[in-house]
């Protein structure tokens, strides 16, 4: 059976296999999410954050909640340790490097208007 994942804030949807990790499920879609571990739970860089109630997706399992240290409360989750079982939208934040650049860029834009 497959299921339906959005990924924000791109709104790329992509249809997976149930059971299918939401790591593997953005590569699919080609929503880059961060990871060094490539998918052990070790490197904690592939942070996500469910906007809306997803009863789609598992629960969290031991690992993924000893990692967490609470912050699954707040919405996180480990994208290779969740599992998508039915229709979901997550939250992927945005590369902490890209978004520096973007800043100085928008910075770099603001002193050039002085100009
Ligand atoms: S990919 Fe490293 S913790 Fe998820």
């Amino acid at each position: 059976m497959n299921v339906e994942i959005t990924f924000l804030p791109s709104g790329r949807s992509v249809l997976v296999r149930a059971g299918t990790t939401v790591l593997d499920a953005s590569r699919k879609a080609g929503v880059p999410i961060r990871t060094r571990c490539d998918g052990k739970a070790a490197c904690l860089m592939c942070k996500v954050t469910m906007p809306h109630t997803s009863s789609g997706l598992s629960p969290l399992n031991d690992n993924e909640r000893r990692k967490l240290a609470g912050l699954e409360r707040s919405g996180t989750r480990l994208a290779c340790q969740t599992r998508v079982f039915g229709r979901a939208v997550v939250e992927v934040p945005e590369d902490p490097y890209r978004a520096a650049v973007r800043k100085q860029m928008m910075r770099q834009a603001e002193d050039d208007e002085l100009w």
